[in-house]
């Protein structure tokens, strides 16, 4: 039996964003991990429901569990803490992953795709690059750094009240920030904008429940370009970093073929989710750990 197995073993958690990419990755990490349940939560429902069957099937003695949650609206959030800690009595960790990207020049950029109406458009295969989120725009702080504080704000509530040994609870919350939360980034401020936000919230919410001794630890992974719908309509619109586009350049024609090889699987970012999740990482606390292959400007 290897060490990751039982990193996580008989643990209760939930992981947001889980109907694709990173959070859909992590579903299954979490699983090989040995996490006894896992709340899968997405807005996402069939896409959700199927990853949920899949990891249920390929792994039997582990519980997935479908729920569609929107992390923009607290009271959805705060419904599903609610019935884990009914349910299962407990909750060790919260994979706080979901999130969106809108590319866009500084000098078009609108309060609007910071803060207004969600208007999604038709998503489409990775493998589809040319049309992927083509008009894509949305609200991005209302989605990553409201919809962070809420279940940052919910999954401590969760892990206090279930604690046997009160207040020294513990747990764990990881929160998927992005190299866009301590760079500049090309081409997408209001992204660039709500990330820096969100890793000033999970930093302080870190401080805070350090203080208060709750023994609840929360951290970032910061990734790098990632092979998910986010990540390659990210490189096509001109997101990347300068030392990320000039590691490609010399792939001359066949640049988007290199962008799929060079840009890092979703598995990789779940995996630090994992180590931050699990009692391995004790002592590791307010951290943003950059997980880019080196990627960065
Ligand atoms: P993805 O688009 O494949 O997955 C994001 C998931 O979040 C989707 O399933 C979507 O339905 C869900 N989602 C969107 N709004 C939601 C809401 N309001 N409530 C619940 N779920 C919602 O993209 P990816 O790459 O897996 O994104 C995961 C995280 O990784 C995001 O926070 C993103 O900002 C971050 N990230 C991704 C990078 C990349 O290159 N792929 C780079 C840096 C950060």
């Amino acid at each position: 039996m290897s060490v990751y197995s039982v990193m996580l073993q008989d643990t209760v958690g939930v992981i947001t964003g889980a109907a694709s990419g990173i959070g859909k990755a992590a579903v299954t990490r979490y699983a090989l991990a040995g996490a006894r349940t896992i709340y899968a939560t997405d807005i996402e429902e069939s896409e959700l429901q199927e990853v949920a069957e899949g990891v249920t099937h390929e792994h039997p003695g582990i519980k997935v569990i479908g729920v569609r949650m929107d992390v923009a609206k607290s009271e959805e959030v705060e419904a599903l803490v609610r019935r884990i800690v009914k349910e299962s009595g407990r909750l060790d960790w919260f994979f706080a992953n979901a999130g969106i990207v809108d590319v866009e020049a500084f000098n078009k950029t609108t309060v609007e795709q910071m803060v207004g109406e969600r208007r999604l458009t038709r998503r489409v295969q990775p493998a589809n690059c040319s049309s992927l989120y083509t008009s894509f725009k949305t609200h991005m702080f209302t989605v990553n750094t409201i919809g962070v504080f809420n279940c940052i704000t919910w999954a401590a509530r969760g892990m206090i009240n279930t604690s046997e040994d009160k207040p020294r609870s513990g747990g764990s919350i990881v929160v998927t920030t992005s190299l866009a939360s301590t760079f500049g980034g090309i081409g997408a401020p209001a992204y660039t904008t709500s990330k820096h936000a969100t890793l000033g919230l999970l930093r302080s919410a870190a401080a805070q429940l350090m203080l208060a001794r709750t023994g609840i630890r929360v951290n970032g992974v910061a990734p790098g370009p990632t092979r998910t719908q986010i990540g390659l309509h990210a490189m096509q619109s001109g997101a990347m970093s300068e030392s990320a586009r000039k590691a490609l350049i010399d792939k001359g024609p066949k640049i988007e073929q290199a962008m799929m090889d060079a840009v890092a699987p979703p598995e990789e970012i779940a995996d630090v989710a994992v180590f931050l999740s699990s009692r391995m990482s004790a002592g590791i606390n307010g951290q943003n750990i950059a997980t880019d292959r080196g990627l960065r400007e």
